[in-house]
């Protein structure tokens, strides 16, 4: 996947966007290059720039941390293939858009799989996608049924349930780890991973929801759990990373610009 230096997207998640993009219309679109602050939102228009002129940026920080090709994550990279190598585990992607984060993780352990680097063991994984725009979850539930297929390929079995969620509110999100855990219990998970990814760049978002993820982090701890949270290297995200769940970034801001943030739970 790391050809002269320069790091390609898994290419299941890179067909899967591209005939998704051409389904909709949108390729041309993703063609140009858009600079300046894309952070998707609620409405249909947000949800489509984010996801023409980010999502890719979005999956390829996931897949630097799967595959590590600076070693630069070691402990917690083999700690996370390790918890994704077999058996049930049941993943909660907050705000997660057209699944940028998750779709880039399974795709990326798909890749290895396919490529022996990883065993090709059973492994039956849950996804429940929470976001507040329904556009982003639509999408997302296209990319997930165009990819099942090369996913059981490659021995995953994927299940995947969307909930509109409003992470400013602590009701919703105490709802959301409700519905989670059911989920869990259903499908016998024994590891609990929560995703979130990239959503440092909207102060409001995570001002709004930072009690949102201190309680998710609390839900999660008594658990076998992991948090795995990973945002551009801004200082912004530096910052955010540290006060909502006491996080200590790994990594740095390495030179492709990665915050990896895991709780003190994480991939314990
Ligand atoms: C920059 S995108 C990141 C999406 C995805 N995690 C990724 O890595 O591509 C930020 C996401 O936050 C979502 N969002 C914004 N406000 C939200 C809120 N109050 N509750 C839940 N999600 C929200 C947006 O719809 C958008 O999908």
């Amino acid at each position: 996947m790391r050809a002269s230096g320069v790091l390609q997207l898994p290419l299941l998640l890179w067909t899967c966007y591209e005939q998704e993009l051409t389904d909709r219309g949108l390729l041309n679109q993703a063609q140009i290059n858009r600079g300046g602050a894309i952070h998707g939102g609620q409405d249909q228009q947000s949800t489509i720039d984010h996801f023409c002129h980010r999502y890719g940026n979005s999956a390829s920080r996931v897949t630097y941390f799967v595959l590590d090709p600076d070693n630069r994550f070691t402990e917690d990279q083999q700690r996370l293939l390790q918890s994704f190598a077999t058996g049930s585990v049941a993943i909660l992607d907050l705000a997660c858009g057209a699944g940028a984060a998750s779709f880039g993780l399974l795709s990326t352990l798909a890749e290895m799989r396919t490529n022996a680097a990883l065993p090709t063991l059973p492994l039956n994984i849950h996804i429940s996608a929470a976001d507040i725009s329904v556009h982003a979850l639509d999408i997302y539930r296209s990319l997930i049924v165009r990819a099942s297929e090369q996913l059981s390929a490659a021995g995953i079995h994927l299940t995947i349930e969307m909930t509109s969620w409003d992470m400013s509110s602590v009701e919703a999100t105490n709802e959301l780890c409700d519905r989670w855990f059911n989920a869990c219990q259903v499908h016998q998970a024994n590891e609990l991973v929560v995703v979130m990814a990239n959503i440092s760049g909207d102060k409001e978002v995570w001002q709004s929801g930072s009690r949102s993820i201190s309680h998710i982090a609390e839900r999660v701890s008594n658990k076998q759990s992991s948090i795995l949270w990973i945002e551009p290297g801004s200082d912004r995200a530096k910052n955010l990373l540290k006060r909502a769940v006491e996080v200590d970034p790994i990594g740095g801001t390495t030179g492709a610009g990665f915050l990896v943030g895991s709780s003190a739970v994480a991939f314990s």
